[in-house]
C-alpha cells in the first residue's frame, strides 16, 4: 500500500499518520515496545528519548525509527509494514 499524509513538525509520525486517518501499527507509543518501528527511506527526523529495547543503534544504523518517537525536519519518505485505515481497526479497552 502506498499512502502519503501530511504531518506537522510538532506530531509524531504516528499522530501524524493517525489524524490523516492512516494506522501505523503501534502499542506503548512512549518509545518502550518497539512496535511502532519504521524506516526512513529519505528525509530527516527527530527521535525523541526512547528505550533501546525498543530500538537497538544497529536499527537506527540501518535507518529504522520508532513512529511514536520521531517527528518530521524535512518532507520524508517512510516504510511501515503494517498499514490500514484507523476507521477499520477496532482494539478492546484494557480492563
Ligand atoms: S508504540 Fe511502542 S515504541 Fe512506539
Amino acid at each position: 500500500m502506498l499512502a502519503s499524509f501530511d504531518c506537522a513538525g510538532d506530531e509524531s509520525l504516528l499522530e501524524g499518520a493517525a489524524k490523516c486517518g492512516l494506522h501505523l501499527f503501534s502499542n506503548c507509543q512512549r518509545g518502550e515496545c518497539g512496535s511502532c518501528k519504521v524506516r526512513i527511506k529519505s528525509g530527516q527526523i527527530k527521535l525523541e528519548p526512547f528505550m533501546l529495547s525498543a530500538l537497538s543503534m544497529a536499527e537506527i544504523d540501518a535507518d529504522y525509527t520508532l513512529a511514536c518517537r520521531s517527528f518530521p525536519r524535512t518532507e520524508l519518505v517512510i516504510v511501515a509494514e503494517t498499514v490500514g485505515s484507523t476507521q477499520a481497526r477496532h482494539y478492546p479497552r484494557p480492563a
